[in-house]
């Protein structure tokens, strides 16, 4: 892995907005350290095209020794991290059963909570150290529109929008925390997607935001600027 070059970390890289941000950051010159859950097959087809530039760290957010794992293994091929994407995420309410038909014993609920609200916290604690070497010191949680307390209309999908919400509050908590110590953070709704968690319909396809990501993470912060934005660097209410 050559350190001279500006370096990102994405979770949930083996597919979807993750897998789009991969080649999105490897084209815009970055290392970039690709968080693999499942799957390495598409990740390996870029890493033949981009050989150094790209190193697949097998990490699992919900668990912890996976992520302390992931970051000794970065920690080997690296001194600095500039950027982490929380992006890995499930949405296993997709089936919107109303209250009365939703099983509250699931264990569904609870892992969707441990993913996409614990599991970026995870990985920002266990990254910190790298992250405080690093140059932009970003940290980007991919949050969504369903986080959105002020914008809710949904009358289902309790635990999607619940984890997103906690992941808002995380998100402005280390704001609070970070910034003293020249960091910022971003989290960012990525607009509704053709993927396996946006399905076929969806309004734009993950390399459009993707690119959009790309140029908000490229952005010179000034004080003051909203962090809760779309991809294309929209403000969304809290
Ligand atoms: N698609 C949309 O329209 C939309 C809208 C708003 C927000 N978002 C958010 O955008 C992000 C990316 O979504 P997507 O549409 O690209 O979804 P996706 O196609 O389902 O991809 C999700 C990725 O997260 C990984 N992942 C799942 N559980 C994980 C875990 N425990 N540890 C590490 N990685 C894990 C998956 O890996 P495996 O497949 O190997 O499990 C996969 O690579 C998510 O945070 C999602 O909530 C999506």
């Amino acid at each position: 892995m050559e350190t001279e070059k500006k370096t990102v970390l994405i979770t949930g890289a083996d597919a979807g907005l993750g897998l789009s941000l991969v080649k999105r950051f490897l084209q815009g010159g970055f290392a970039v350290f690709a968080g693999v859950h499942r799957s390495m097959d598409a990740l390996n087809v870029l890493a033949s095209e981009y050989g150094d530039a790209l190193s697949l760290i097998p990490l699992n957010v919900a668990d912890l020794e996976s992520v302390r794992a992931a970051a000794r293994l970065v920690g080997e091929q690296t001194n600095s991290l500039d950027i982490i994407i929380n992006n890995a995420g499930i949405h296993l309410d997709n089936s919107k059963l109303p209250l009365e038909q939703l099983d509250l014993s699931d264990q569904h609920l609870q892992r969707t909570m441990d993913v996409n609200a614990f599991g970026p916290l995870r990985v920002v604690q266990q990254f910190l150290s790298l992250m405080e070497k690093g140059e932009m010191k970003l940290v980007l949680n991919i949050s969504s529109e369903a986080g959105s307390i002020a914008d809710s209309k949904r009358e289902n999908q309790f635990v999607y929008c619940m984890s997103k919400a906690a992941l808002n509050m995380q998100s402005k908590i280390l704001h609070n925390y970070l910034k003293p110590r020249g960091f910022n953070v971003l989290v960012v709704h990525p607009g509704w997607m053709r993927t396996n968690m946006g399905g076929p319909s969806a309004a734009i396809n993950s390399d459009e935001s993707a690119a959009g990501i790309f140029d908000l993470a490229a952005r010179e912060p000034k004080p003051g600027d909203p962090i809760y934005i779309d991809y294309r660097g929209e403000p969304l209410p809290w």
